[in-house]
Formats: structure tokens, sequence, C-alpha cells
């Protein structure tokens, strides 16, 4: 395995960043001075861990790490998944200090061996809510096998209507008056999986393409961060194909 670009980059260093670093005069062999408190007389409740799975720009990486900055979703945004190193979410992720796991896909023989290896950082960073935003692949049992219920997805239309790759233009090409948002567990289907929230987005006689996508992402980034809050805090249960909140 190449270990450069599968390398978990350490938290909010990029690699170029590593000489300021350097600058810093500690000295390790210091003991601790009598006042120093001991780390577990702070010792929080272990948190719950997301990794967000993206392969572009993150706006909606962004929204779900801006809402735990703001203190509105209290989760610990573990780690970033992303097939596409240069993609701006990678930096997005060096900024706010998270973990990002890149990887090139064609380097592989198959889909099953790159998430066999991304099954194995999961595991070590024991992440319990997987979270696509974004990410533009299929999953396979690799992943759903042992992530089973666990794993999220958003969609920029209220499905099943519109699945697939584009499903703003899609909705906006056939004219229908009214689209929006689902967020849905995913299943091996493309886009089928358990529905867990819809938002309508209406599009306007004088909407453009642009104008409804700048819509439907301010839902998308409203919508996303509240469902991770409400399945962390266990509110969120599978019947079926139907989802109940306590
Ligand atoms: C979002 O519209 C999401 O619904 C779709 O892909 C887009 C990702 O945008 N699955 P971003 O990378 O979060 O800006």
């Amino acid at each position: 395995m190449k270990r450069t670009d599968q390398e978990i980059h350490a938290t909010g260093r990029s690699p170029d960043a590593s000489e300021a670093y350097e600058e810093l005069d500690i000295d390790e062999t210091a003991e601790p001075s009598e006042h120093s408190l001991d780390a577990s007389a702070y010792a929080q409740p272990r948190k719950f861990r997301i990794a967000v799975f993206a392969s572009g720009s993150g706006s909606n990486f962004q929204a779900i790490v801006d809402a735990v900055k703001r203190r509105e979703l209290d989760v610990e945004v573990a780690l970033l998944v992303c097939d596409k190193p240069q993609a701006k979410v990678v930096q997005r992720a060096y900024a706010a200090g998270v973990a990002a796991f890149t990887f090139r896909p064609k380097e592989y023989a198959s889909r099953e061996d790159y998430e066999a290896e991304i099954l194995r950082v999961l595991e070590e960073q024991e992440i319990d809510l997987v979270v696509l935003a974004g990410y533009m692949r299929l999953i396979t049992r690799v992943l759903l096998g042992p992530y089973e219920g666990r794993i999220i997805n958003i969609h920029p239309a209220l499905l099943p209507a519109f699945p697939g790759v584009d499903g703003i233009g899609d909705a906006f090409r056939y004219g229908v008056k009214v689209t929006g948002v689902t967020v849905h567990y995913v299943d091996d289907g493309m886009d089928t999986g358990p529905i867990i929230a819809q938002e309508p987005v209406r599009i306007e006689p004088d909407d453009t393409l642009e104008t409804l996508a700048a819509k439907i992402h301010a839902v998308e980034h409203r919508l996303y961060p509240q469902v991770i809050r409400q399945i962390s805090e266990g509110r969120v249960r599978l019947e079926g194909r139907r989802v109940v909140f306590e």
C-alpha cells in the first residue's frame, strides 16, 4: 500500500505547515509543576464520533463543523474520508483540525479493496456514524455490513423523485414546482434507503438553476446538522422502512 496519500494527516496541520511547528520550544523532559492538575479531573463523557465522506467542495462538511463550533451539535467530527486528495473539502478539514483520510480509487483493484481500508480507519477511530455529504460513490457490503443503519446521506431532491448525481438539475429541467432536500439511511441502491427527514423547496417562476441550487444548499446546511443531532441523541429508530423519532 502506498502510504503518502492514504495517511491520516495530523489534525489541523497541513504537511506544509510542519516547519512552523518546529520552532516551538517545548521541554518534553520537564516534570509537571506542583500546580498541574491530573487530566482525569477534567474527564468528559465520550462524544458521539462521526466521519464525513465527501468528494468535492464540502460545504455540507463545513456546515456540520460550524454547527459543532456554535455548540448546536454536540458531536466529534473525528474524520474526513475523501476519494479526491485535491478536493477543496480536504483543505476545509485541515483548517478545521479534522483528520483526513484521502485515497485514490484507481490505485485499488476494486471498490471492496479500498472500502476494507476505509473500514479499518473507521474502526480505529471508533466512528459511530458515517455521514455521506457529496461522496460520489456507491457503498458496498464491506462498509454496509459492519455499519448497518449507521450510514446516512443527503440528497438535493425529494426522494424517491430525482435520484442520482444531478437531483437539482433534473428537478429544475423536469419543471416541478416543489423540490427539496432528503436525508436518508444508505442501503446498497442509489438513493433508495429509508427516509429520515425531508424539507420542501418551492421553485418560483423567476428561479434559475443557480438560485435554486443556492436555496437547496441553504436548506441542506441547516437540516443535516439537525438530523445528525437527533441520531447522536439516540432519538431516531428504524421500523422496517419507516423512521420513527422519539
Ligand atoms: C450536496 O448538494 C448534496 O446534497 C449532494 O452533493 C452535494 C455536495 O455539496 N449529495 P458539498 O460538497 O457539500 O458542497
